[in-house]
């Protein structure tokens, strides 16, 4: 698949015919000079960022394919779902070009491609190398990004064969831990993951309560660290704000949305995937678009209505004073530095620990 930049040149993004593996060690060269996105300021999670557009997660799975993104200009990059143990990637082909049906047809890759009306299917599995190699490379994704670039780490917890929700929360837990001790500015918890420990085939994001579990669990585990949940289209408004209203509170914000689950056959009609978890693939790109416009907008509407909602109903409800806010300032200022000079074997004494002057009033939303 190649990636046409302005002035001609071709960057080879991902090489359909080849396995994970190898993609996954051939990233694209790099611009011989660092490029830009059209300029404009983005306020995410206390950061100015350089760029408004990202990258979602799977595209980037590791710090040279992280590196390459940036020096194109993306104000935010997110390293591929990572688990707690090493998991392999299913065997190629694991991305085509399609046309979205019930089922979904593969279809050859276009001569010219037109970005506003590419869909394409993914069947990777989730693959990740074990613990120490991700950390250690989510260590290199975050010290080849600019300050005005976040990173964004996704995790997914992996059930055991014998394990329950318990269980799972806490392998989500775990990972999300060693995500944002490795230097992930923002952990994403990938909620659109096949729920495999729950008594019916669904996703994780379709058991309320397991998420709710799930990303509570998370929050304890990675303190003040933004945290945002991934989930994928929901089946009815109410599905959504059911989800919302009970995950909202643990987390900064949602990631919105997974590629569509869709059987995936070849043009005769035969199954175009084979092997155990297969059945269905992610469908991502312009047939996804609707979807997730609409699902935003739902989003966006009912976090706002609770929001006011809480204010109006609850007469205990008071916005954080200012010196709360300076408060929770310094408390993830000092919790940021202790994990960098931990990173480079220095710590951070007590006495030590940041305090943040008192400045002028910020109107505060
Ligand atoms: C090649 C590829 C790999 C992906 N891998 C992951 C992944 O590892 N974790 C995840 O949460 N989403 C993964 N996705 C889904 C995307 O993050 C995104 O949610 C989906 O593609 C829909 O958005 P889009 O239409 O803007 O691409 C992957 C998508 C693609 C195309």
């Amino acid at each position: 698949m190649e990636l046409r930049l302005a002035g001609g040149r071709v960057l080879i993004a991902y090489r359909l015919n080849r396995s994970f593996a190898w993609n996954a060690a051939h990233p694209p060269r790099l611009p011989p000079r660092p490029r830009q996105v059209p300029p404009a300021t983005v306020n995410l999670f206390d950061r100015t960022l350089e760029g408004p557009v990202g990258i979602a997660a799977g595209p980037l799975p590791n710090a040279k394919w992280i590196a390459a993104y940036a020096r194109l200009g993306y104000g935010l990059l997110t390293y591929s779902t990572v688990r707690s143990r090493e998991y392999p990637a299913s065997r190629a082909p694991n991305l085509a070009f399609c046309r979205l049906g019930d089922p979904t047809t593969i279809e050859p890759a276009p001569r010219r491609l037109d970005p506003a009306a590419v869909t394409l299917a993914y069947s990777f599995g989730l693959p990740s190398a074990t613990p120490d190699v991700w950390r250690a490379d989510v260590k290199r994704a975050r010290a080849a990004l600019g300050p005005k670039q976040l990173l964004v780490v996704s995790v997914v917890g992996t059930p055991a064969p014998d394990g329950d929700g318990e269980q799972l929360a806490a392998d989500y837990a775990a990972c999300a831990r060693w995500a944002a001790e490795a230097g992930a500015d923002v952990v994403e918890v990938h909620l659109s993951a096949p729920d495999t420990a729950g008594e019916r085939a669904q996703m994780v994001y379709e058991d309320v309560a397991l998420s709710a579990h799930i990303v509570q669990r998370v929050r304890r585990a990675v303190g003040l660290k933004p945290v945002v949940a991934k989930v994928g289209a929901a089946r009815s408004p109410r599905a959504l704000h059911d989800l919302a209203t009970a995950t909202a509170r643990w987390l900064d914000g949602f990631t919105l949305i997974n590629g569509l689950q869709r059987r995936l056959v070849n043009p005769d009609g035969a199954p175009a995937l084979t092997g155990p978890g297969r059945e269905l693939a992610g469908v991502s790109g312009a047939a996804v678009w609707e979807h997730g416009r609409v699902q935003v907008a739902e989003l966006t509407d009912l976090l706002g209505r609770c929001g006011r909602r809480v204010q109006e109903s609850d007469a205990a409800f008071r916005p954080p004073s200012r010196e709360e806010l300076l408060r929770r300032a310094a408390a993830r200022i000092s919790e940021k530095k202790k994990s960098e000079l931990a990173a480079v074997g220095i710590a951070l004494e007590e006495k030590d620990e940041l305090k943040v002057e008192d400045s002028p009033p910020r109107r505060i939303r």
